[in-house]
């Protein structure tokens, strides 16, 4: 059957990103294969509807059989202009509610030719960190009562941070489902020893850990965690967290791989609908200049057809072609040695789609 997907290229570099991954996948698929829904979101749905998420771009969204997402925002000295104020959140935290999306899953994965780029010492490095972390997307502090008051004559604010079981157990499945075809180990992070959503998220992971008997499972300790990222990342296979420590962790461990330009994501409901798009921001600085690095957004796209659509071997393409392009040494601007040449983003993109024509002519 035909797929539909949206696309919500957004603002800052979205756009240029998301047309060079649009020529990828064009070069990897049928036309009878897919349509592309495209839709406006963040700032550049804004100019149109004064709206960031309007219901046009709902509408599309829901209609489709996956979104794959730019990226949205302004540059922050506009921060307060109608257009950009709480655009990040009007966009994406109403995405995230309007679908049910419950899991944020970020592959963080060092190129064997990039290892040379990560900020982490080469030893630390040595046989390259190959982790998922599976990021609680729904509850927490995010969605718990925000308030800004008055309290015995002074100003006062409070975040409530709440889940309910079935919250934890549909990640905690989730990830020992994840590890079972990875390397069979979840770390479940959380601040047991001082929070009550901890202690209940730590109860209800060892819960369903007894359904994963092959599955081994660690707890770590939060701020623990954050040292274990930098200081020994190859410990880790699965990593499973709440929302506001896997918002900090991610981040944490999104540098490792060298360039915030390199990391996809995938954000999941419980019935399999995803939202696709790079870990890093919009960028305004350098949008429009076309020297951005496709690969996260190209990444996304090919978790998409991994997840999504179950196209293993079409995903496979897109990475296998991107290795390959990394491998015969062309760079992004951001991930090339300080003085060393670099190609454009389109650039880049036409010698990934070159690999990609090649590899499909000789299978
Ligand atoms: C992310 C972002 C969002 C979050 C912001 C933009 C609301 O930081 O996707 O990690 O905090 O979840
Ligand atoms: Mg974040």
């Amino acid at each position: 059957m035909k797929k539909t997907i949206a696309i919500l290229s957004g603002d800052g570099i979205g756009p240029e990103i998301m047309k060079q991954t649009i020529r990828l996948l064009t070069q990897l698929l049928d036309n009878d294969y897919f349509t592309l829904e495209p839709a406006l979101i963040g700032g550049a749905a804004f100019e149109v509807h004064q709206n960031h998420f309007p219901d046009q771009t709902a509408d599309i969204c829901r209609r489709a059989d996956a979104i794959l997402f730019g990226s949205v925002g302004g540059p922050i000295r506009d921060a307060q202009l109608a257009k950009w104020k709480d655009c990040e959140t009007n966009s994406i935290l109403a995405l995230r509610k309007t679908f049910g999306f419950n899991v944020n899953l970020r592959p963080i994965k060092v190129l064997a030719h990039l290892a040379s780029i990560s900020p982490l010492k080469q030893e630390i490095l040595a046989t390259g960190v190959d982790l998922i972390i599976l990021r609680e997307l729904l509850g927490d502090i995010y969605f718990g009562e925000h308030r800004q008051d008055i309290k015995e004559g002074k100003r006062h604010a409070s975040d409530v941070a709440e889940y309910d079981e079935d919250q934890i157990a549909s990640i905690a499945h989730q990830a020992f489902q994840i590890a079972q075809t990875r390397h069979k180990l979840v770390h479940s992070v959380d601040k047991a020893n001082v929070l009550s959503t901890s202690k209940l998220w730590r109860t209800v992971v060892n819960e369903v850990a007894a359904k994963y008997p092959d599955v081994n499972l660690e707890h770590m300790l939060v701020d623990n965690c954050a040292m274990q990222i930098i200081c020994n990342p190859r410990q880790f296979d699965v990593i499973l967290t709440s929302n506001m420590f896997g918002d900090i962790l991610s981040d944490a461990a999104a540098v490792i791989p060298g360039s915030l330009g390199l990391t996809p994501s995938a954000s999941l409901n419980p019935s399999g609908f995803g939202l696709y798009e790079p870990s890093g921001g919009s960028a305004p600085d350098i949008a429009g200049q076309n020297i951005a690095n496709p690969i996260a957004q190209m990444m996304s796209a090919a978790l998409m057809l991994r997840l999504s659509f179950n196209e293993h071997e079409k995903a496979q393409k897109i990475e296998a072609a991107i290795e390959q392009t990394i491998a015969q040494g062309a760079r992004t601007k951001d991930i090339a040695a300080p003085g060393a040449p670099w190609l454009t983003c389109s650039e880049f993109t036409d010698l990934v789609i070159n690999n990609l024509a090649l590899n499909t002519r000789i299978s």
